[in-house]
């Protein structure tokens, strides 16, 4: 019995015989790779389950794994909401939310409409070389060394890196962004959470307000200067957008970035065959993001519904953990194989009115990282006796990835 189910109370409206354990839930580690085998045998149990600890913080929630169940959910915002599900603003007693991820229609929709143009194919094709640039500034510190840990020599700080580019702030915060990153999202200590958010406010709101004073050509001054329904944001409404592209855009590229490289150090024919063919590497990318989906969404209920055939009552939490979601049987032929040109259908950055906003960038990260160090550094493999540990939970990251090449 863990810390959660020796204390949580099961709400009367669910069935006892669907209380199960998930093992994917933020707090575990593990050391095996967890898509070998614990993500593909949760599909050989129940299609929903009420676990006792799947929400943050050890609260109970319900699981669903079938790409149906969720597609459902994310389409639903009649019956579910994203409101609070993250605890940085209540943690610091602020009025806040994250935006546009934790509000609901109709205000999402004029968040939306305010930020779709920021990450438009010409915006992106505009950052291209920059990106690139970053990409190799990072590979060339190590490229001669023979060995790296792709995540501190390079998965943690180029999306950082990338990030503090749009936002028009100096490279030099790196290392402090980082520091950041890791209290907020990796950081189990509430008191610690708490600290992390109150700097990034603290430093953002220092930020918004040169910008306000004299706003230039990057996203801080998008926000101050935007108007929604003939009027600027608010404030809280503009640190929640900084604060959402904040914690939207760095670790989750990170993380996933990392299991594309792990498969490739693992599966040398993979790697040789985009070694071969670097214009499959796009296609292969979107493959290795559906095998790979690292991130858990959330949501409340608000109103009572039925879905997957269970009965959820307002104020119920809901998992949908991506990771499984992208595997499922009914969707994918052979779900727990990574095969390169299936280009497939993923739900990899969510779906419905929420889905990533982000996308465009992630992916052009994610295949510049991949045409760089693929183009820098001869056939690579994971280091003999690599341990490597990955936290589960709402992004399920490996600790290292120490990677090895012939100099
Ligand atoms: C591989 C990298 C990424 C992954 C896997 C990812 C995943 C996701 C997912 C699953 C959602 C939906 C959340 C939900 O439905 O509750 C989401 C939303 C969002 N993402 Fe990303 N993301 C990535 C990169 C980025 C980047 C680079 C940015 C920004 C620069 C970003 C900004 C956002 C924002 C602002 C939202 C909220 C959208 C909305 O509520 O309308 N993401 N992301």
């Amino acid at each position: 019995m863990n810390q959660a189910t020796a204390v949580v109370q099961i709400p009367a409206h669910v069935p006892a015989h669907m209380v199960g354990e998930y093992p994917l839930y933020l707090g575990a580690v593990t050391y095996e790779n967890p898509f070998h085998r614990m993500v593909p045998a949760i599909h050989d149990g129940p299609e929903v389950i009420y676990s006792l600890n799947a929400y943050p913080g050890y609260q109970p929630a319900w699981v669903f794994r079938r790409a149906k169940d969720v597609q459902a959910i994310y389409m639903d915002n009649e019956h579910f909401t994203t409101k609070d599900f993250s605890p940085f603003s209540k943690l610091l007693g602020d009025t806040w939310s994250s935006v546009p991820v934790e509000t609901d229609p109709p205000m999402h929709g004029l968040y939306r409409g305010m930020m779709n143009p920021l990450f438009t194919p010409r915006k992106m094709a505009a950052l291209e070389m920059r990106v690139r640039e970053l990409a190799r500034l990072y590979i060339d510190q190590f490229k001669h060394r023979g060995e790296c840990d792709f995540m501190q020599d390079f998965a943690f700080r180029f999306p950082i890196a990338v990030f503090l580019e749009l936002m028009g702030l100096p490279m030099s915060n790196v290392e402090q962004f980082l520091e950041w990153e890791n209290g907020l999202i990796h950081e189990p200590d509430l008191a610690k959470i708490a600290d992390a958010t109150r700097s990034v406010k603290d430093y953002l709101w220092s930020e918004i307000n040169k910008r306000r004073a004299n706003p230039v050509d990057d996203l801080i001054s998008y926000g101050v200067t935007a108007e929604i329904d003939g009027r600027k944001l608010t404030d809280d409404e503009l640190f929640g957008f900084c604060f959402n592209l904040f914690i939207g855009g760095m670790d989750t590229v990170t993380t996933n970035m990392a299991w594309h490289f792990r498969h490739l150090a693992e599966n040398q024919a993979h790697q040789a065959l985009l070694r071969a063919q670097p214009d499959l590497i796009p296609t292969a990318i979107e493959e290795l993001l559906r095998a790979y989906a690292a991130v858990t969404t959330f949501r409340t209920c608000i109103k009572p519904v039925q879905m997957g055939g269970v009965q959820l009552m307002p104020g119920d939490k809901v998992a949908m953990p991506t990771t499984v979601v992208n595997r499922d049987p009914d969707i994918f032929d052979r779900p727990n194989e990574v095969l390169l040109d299936r280009n497939p259908r993923h739900v990899t950055f969510g779906s419905g009115i929420h889905r990533c906003v982000g996308a465009p960038l992630a992916r052009r990260e994610l295949v510049i990282a991949m045409q760089e160090f693929l183009a820098a550094i001869p056939q690579f493999q994971m280091a003999p006796d690599a341990k490597v540990l990955t936290h589960l939970g709402g992004v399920m990251q490996p600790d290292k990835l120490p990677l090895v090449w012939n100099k």
